[in-house]
C-alpha cells in the first residue's frame, strides 16, 4: 500500500487558470477546417467557426488561446488579415507545407473565435520580419478606445469597442524560426519594440510576454534576463511581464525520425515520460536563473509550447504536423499539467501545442466529422484546478521502466476550491501495473467522493470510426478511511478525484 499524503492547511499558492492554455496556428489544418471553416461551409458554424468544435472547448474551458503562431507569427502582417475578405492579401505560408494562406482568419476572426470560447486572448506579434511601428499599431488597432485613424478603420470593419488583449508576445522562437538571434540582440530588440506597446486600458493592462528559451538553454535565460535588467531598477521593472519557454517531448534520433505517434513499444513509452518529466528540471532551473533578477517572482515563466511531437500521419502532408493522439499522449499531459500546478508560483501560462489537428491536438477533425482525442479528457479533468489553490501533497513512489528510462510509477498534484474541496489528479505510469493508495488528508474530513478516469492500453486511441474508445469513467475502487482515502489505480491511467 503507498502512502499518499494532502495538506490543505499549506498553500502553496494559486493555479492560473492560463496553465491549461491553448496554441492555434496558422499551420496545416489546425484553424482552416479545424475551427474555422467560413460562414458559407454546409458545417454548422456560427460566424464562421465550427459549431461541434466550439462546443466541446467551451466543455473543456479554454481559459486562454495564443494566435497566430507559432513561427507563423514572424511573418505574419495583420494588416493582410483586416477588411472585406475578397480583397485580403494573400501570401505564402513558408513555414508550414508551403500553402497559400488567404488571411481570412484575422484579427477580427481570432476576437470572435475568443469571444465563443469565453476565453482570453494571447496575441503573438512579428519582430522576425515586422516593425515597431507594425507592433505597435496592431495593439492601437485591437485595444485604444479613443477616436484615431487607426479605431476608426477598426469601426469600418465592424468593430467599435475595443478588445481586451491580456497577453502579446513579442516575437517567437527569435533564437531560430523568428530571425535567429543572439540573446544579446534580442534582449536589446524587445527593449525597443516592447517600449511602444502602450497600455491604453489602465484597468486590464496587456501582460507583455518576451521570448525565452528553447528546452534547456540556460545562457539564453541568463542572457537575456541580464540585458533587460541593464539600468533598471528591479523594484520599477515592468519591461515583461512574462518569458516564454519551449519544450517539446520529442524522443526519435533524429528530427526526421521522431516515432510514430499510435505504433510504439513499451520501451518508447517509457523514454517518451522520461523525456516529458525533465519539464521539472527545466523549469526549475530557468526559475532559478530568473530568480536572480526577479527574486519576488513578478515576472511568470510561460511555456507557451509544449506536447509531444511524432511523425506525422502516413499520407498527410508533412508541413502540416497532423498526427494521432493515444493514451501516451494522455499521460503526457497529466504529467506535464501536474509539473505545471506545482510551479504555479512562477508559471503563469502554458499553452498546449496544439489545439486542433496539428501536434498533440484536443480534436481531430475530418471534414464534417469530429473526435475527441485522450489529451481532451486529460484537459476535461483538469479544469478542476483552475484557478484553484495548490495544497501540499506528497506520494510515496517508487521507479518502474526500463533499463534506459526510469520514472516514477506515481504523479501528483493536488488543489482546493472556493468551496473547499479537494481535487487530485494521479497519473499511473505504469504501463501494467496498479497500484493501492492510501491518502491522508490532514484536518480534512471527506465525506463524499467523485471519481473520474481515463485508462486504457498504452497504443488506445479513438478514431471517427471508432470515437469512444478511449473515454471518461465514473471511478468507484475508492474507500472513505478515517484519515481520507483508499483507492486501487489502474495501469496506465489518469485519475481525478474530488474529496468533500
Ligand atoms: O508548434 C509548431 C512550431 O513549433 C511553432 O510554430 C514553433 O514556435 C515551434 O518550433
Amino acid at each position: 500500500m503507498l502512502k499518499m499524503y494532502v495538506n490543505p492547511n499549506i498553500k502553496k499558492g494559486k493555479i492560473n487558470k492560463e496553465i491549461y492554455g491553448h496554441f492555434a496556428e496558422h499551420l496545416g489544418r489546425g484553424i482552416y477546417e479545424g475551427i474555422y471553416v467560413g460562414e458559407n461551409s454546409s458545417i454548422p458554424n456560427t460566424n464562421g467557426m465550427r459549431n461541434d468544435v466550439v462546443e466541446a472547448l467551451k466543455k473543456m474551458q479554454v481559459p486562454v488561446l495564443r494566435w497566430p503562431g507559432g513561427c507563423f507569427a514572424d511573418e505574419y502582417h495583420w494588416k493582410d488579415g483586416i477588411g472585406p475578405k475578397e480583397t485580403r492579401k494573400k501570401m505564402i505560408n513558408t513555414n508550414w507545407g508551403g500553402v497559400v494562406e488567404d488571411n481570412s482568419f484575422g484579427t477580427h476572426e481570432f476576437m470572435e473565435l475568443c469571444n465563443q470560447l469565453g476565453c482570453e486572448a494571447y496575441v503573438n506579434g512579428n519582430m522576425g520580419s515586422g516593425s515597431v511601428q507594425e507592433m505597435s499599431e496592431w495593439v492601437e488597432y485591437m485595444t485604444f478606445g479613443g477616436s484615431s485613424p487607426l479605431t476608426k478603420l477598426r469601426e469600418e470593419n465592424g468593430r467599435k469597442e475595443p478588445w481586451n488583449i491580456k497577453f502579446f508576445g513579442v516575437g517567437n522562437e527569435n533564437w531560430g524560426c523568428g530571425g535567429n538571434m543572439t540573446p544579446e540582440y534580442y534582449a536589446n530588440q524587445y527593449r525597443q519594440y516592447q517600449t511602444f506597446l502602450r497600455n491604453y486600458n489602465s484597468d486590464k493592462p496587456i501582460n507583455k510576454i518576451c521570448c525565452g528559451p528553447n528546452g534547456n538553454d540556460y545562457n539564453w535565460t541568463k542572457k537575456v534576463m541580464e540585458e533587460c535588467f541593464k539600468g533598471v531598477q528591479k523594484e520599477a521593472h515592468g519591461l515583461m511581464d512574462g518569458l516564454s519557454l519551449h519544450y517539446y517531448t520529442i524522443t526519435g534520433p533524429d528530427w526526421f525520425h521522431k516515432g510514430s505517434a499510435t505504433g510504439f513499444s513499451k520501451e518508447e513509452w517509457y523514454k517518451t515520460l522520461k523525456a516529458t518529466l525533465n519539464m521539472e528540471e527545466l523549469i526549475t532551473r530557468h526559475s532559478t536563473i530568473m530568480d536572480e533578477y526577479d527574486p519576488e517572482q513578478n515576472i511568470g515563466l510561460m511555456v507557451d509550447e509544449w506536447g509531444n511531437w511524432f511523425d506525422v500521419e502516413i499520407g498527410t502532408n508533412p508541413g502540416f504536423l497532423y498526427q494521432q493522439n493515444t493514451m501516451r499522449d494522455a499521460l503526457v499531459a497529466g504529467i506535464n499539467l501536474n509539473i505545471f500546478n506545482k510551479h504555479c508560483k512562477r508559471v503563469r501560462m502554458a499553452n498546449i501545442a496544439q489545439m486542433v489537428n496539428v501536434l498533440q491536438s484536443v480534436i481531430l477533425t475530418e471534414g464534417e466529422k469530429m473526435v475527441l482525442t485522450p489529451t481532451y479528457y486529460v484537459f476535461y479533468l483538469y479544469k478542476n484546478h483552475q484557478e484553484a489553490t495548490l495544497v501540499d501533497s506528497y506520494l510515496q513512489t517508487s521507479l518502474i521502466g526500463t533499463e534506459e528510462s526510469k520514472v516514477p510509477n506515481l504523479v501528483e498534484s493536488v488543489s482546493m476550491n472556493e468551496e473547499g474541496h479537494i481535487n487530485m489528479t494521479i497519473n499511473n505510469l505504469s504501463a501494467d501495473e496498479s497500484y493501492d493508495v492510501e491518502s491522508l488528508l490532514v484536518d480534512f474530513k471527506a465525506q463524499n467522493v467523485n471519481g473520474t478516469i481515463l485508462k486504457g492500453n498504452i497504443n488506445a486511441y479513438n478514431t471517427f470510426e471508432n470515437p469512444d474508445v478511449v473515454k471518461l469513467e465514473a471511478f468507484d475502487a475508492y474507500e472513505l478511511t478515517d484519515q481520507g482515502i483508499k483507492f486501487t489505480i489502474p495501469p496506465c491511467s489518469v485519475l481525478h478525484l474530488e474529496v468533500f
